[in-house]
């Protein structure tokens, strides 16, 4: 299985989600075979999107995902939003993103509390991580057979696009740098998964999609726009 992850951070309004889901309805295209293809909206949106998918499906099935989720369990943690809560919503959780660590000073202690929350309630945590330490700690003390349901997500915050234009401005990690990095996880966790993630978008998806080693992308800014993540999809299509 290969994965494309939708990450669409802290954007749109009900009524843009609505118009893009009716954008992607009407291009009536699909991902290649043994394509996961998961959308991480806001939390605010998920219900909204799983009802609009259940009302008008899409010609693919997209699956859902968040963007975070509490490192504690349902209780008295006023603003949080619990694994168990989302467990009716979402097969997916992103954890770990460099921008959570950098604006909310999140900590590898926290991740791996919110990674044990995820696997309790059988969501499919996307661990992302820019060092190796980083997987590291977040592997630390789990059983293999538990271990290997973590997809990891390699994004160099350096790599990731600043939200500018229609599909955003940012350079994407030299290929090189990618795999070395994608080498070194699979050399320590053979049955992980490893996607990559930062600056991608239609034009360069193929570069990545073609390598064996890498087992998919994860795309920001470009995801937000419809027409933009019709020709990920698309590209991907053709070079499978
Ligand atoms: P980007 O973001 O595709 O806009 O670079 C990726 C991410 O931060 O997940």
């Amino acid at each position: 299985m290969k994965y494309i992850v939708a990450n669409w951070k802290s954007n749109k309004t009900s009524i843009e989600v609505k118009e893009w889901l009716e954008a992607v309805r009407k291009a009536n295209v699909g991902p290649p075979s043994a394509t996961e293809i998961i959308l991480c909206p806001s939390f605010l949106h998920l219900a909204l999107i799983k009802k609009e998918l259940e009302i008008q499906p899409l010609a693919f099935s997209l699956k859902l995902g968040a963007q975070n989720l509490s490192p504690y369990p349902e209780g008295t943690y006023t603003g949080e939003v619990a694994a168990r809560m989302l467990a009716e919503w979402i097969e997916y959780v992103i954890l770990g993103h460099s921008e959570r660590r950098q604006y909310f000073k999140e900590t590898n202690h926290e991740i791996k509390l919110k990674v044990a929350q995820a696997l309790k309630y059988n969501l499919i945590p996307i661990v992302a991580f820019s060092e190796l330490s980083q997987v590291e700690t977040a592997a630390q003390g789990l059983e293999e057979k538990v271990l290997e349901k973590i997809l990891f997500m390699y994004e160099p915050p350096e790599a990731i696009s600043r939200q500018e234009g229609p599909i955003g401005v940012g350079q994407a990690a030299p290929l090189e740098q990618i795999l070395t990095m994608i080498r070194k996880v699979k050399e320590l966790m053979p049955q992980n998964q490893v996607l990559y993630g930062g600056s991608v978008k239609s034009d360069n998806l193929a570069l990545y999609w073609q390598e064996p080693e890498i087992d998919g992308v994860v795309a920001g800014t470009a995801s937000l726009n419809p027409e933009e993540f019709i020709k990920m999809i698309t590209h991907a299509k053709t070079q499978t």
